[in-house]
This record gives structure tokens, C-alpha cells and sequence, in this order.
């Protein structure tokens, strides 16, 4: 895949996720009144999907160019690590919000409304922090590569 394609996939991947994170932050203010069953349900069943897409993109696709073309790099090389452990814990915590807003959608439980609404925001706001620092640290590499590395890439 050429860079200006690793580049629009990733941004695109990233879009998806922060479009995701902007539903389930409505569906969390709108809790515990305003509650659409369908809603919830729907939205439970796309937070893994979106989830897994992106990662596998970074992991199979993104990250072992990037390990290829700038091995020297000590810190990025860490912060690859560190983003691939990131995505294992958020794709279990996804797991587990999933469950909960299938339960809830099956019965809207006033009780769990606090935990439910406590753990979407644990979940999107550490899906928004891992969004926006590949935005601000990965991405510029890929557009400065383009420039300056033509050759150093494959594509
Ligand atoms: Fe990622």
C-alpha cells in the first residue's frame, strides 16, 4: 500500500472511531430518561467491528511498515508497543460494554445506568486520547515520509 493510502485509511479508520465515540457520548447524556432500546442494541453491536477494523489495519498493515522503514527509531518503535497494547485493552473493554448495553437495552435497569454511563466514558474518552495521538504522531510521519522518503516505503 502506497503512503498516501496508509495515510487515508488511517485517518479514515480514525474518523470512524471518534464518529463512533460522538454516538455512544449522546447515548451516555441521554441516559437514564431518554433511552431507545434499538438504539443501544445497534450500537452495541458496532463498537467491536469499528474497533477490531482499525486495529487490524495498524497492526497487520501500518505498524510493520512503519517497524520496517524506521527501525532505528527507539522511541517510535516503544510507542508502537505501547499503541498495540492499547488496542488489547480497549478492544477487551469494548467486549465488556458490549455485554452491559445488551443487558441494559433487555432491561433498563436503574441501577446499572450509573456504572453503564461511567464505564461509555471510560470507554470513548480512551478511544478519543488513542485516536488523537496517532493523528498528532503517527500521521505526520506518514505525510513527512511521503515527501521525503519516496523510496523508503514500499508501495
Ligand atoms: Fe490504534
Amino acid at each position: 500500500m502506497s503512503i498516501s493510502n496508509l495515510a487515508k485509511v488511517l485517518q479514515s479508520n480514525l474518523n470512524a472511531q471518534l464518529e463512533l465515540c460522538r454516538k455512544l457520548e449522546e447515548f451516555a447524556d441521554n441516559l437514564p430518561n431518554d433511552v431507545d432500546a434499538q438504539n443501544c442494541l445497534t450500537l452495541a453491536r458496532i463498537i467491536s467491528p469499528i474497533l477490531r477494523q482499525a486495529h487490524e489495519f495498524e497492526e497487520s498493515t501500518l505498524f510493520p511498515e512503519l517497524k520496517k522503514n524506521f527501525s532505528e527509531d527507539a522511541q517510535l518503535m516503544a510507542t508502537l508497543e505501547r499503541l498495540r497494547f492499547e488496542h488489547w485493552e480497549d478492544e477487551s473493554f469494548a467486549d465488556e460494554l458490549r455485554e452491559s448495553m445488551v443487558n441494559f437495552a433487555g432491561e433498563f435497569d436503574s441501577e446499572l445506568v450509573n456504572s453503564l454511563s461511567y464505564m461509555l466514558r471510560g470507554f470513548f474518552e480512551g478511544v478519543r486520547r488513542h485516536a488523537a495521538f496517532e493523528r498528532e504522531h503517527i500521521l505526520p510521519i506518514l505525510h513527512t515520509s511521503e515527501g521525503r522518503k519516496p523510496d523508503r516505503m514500499s508501495g
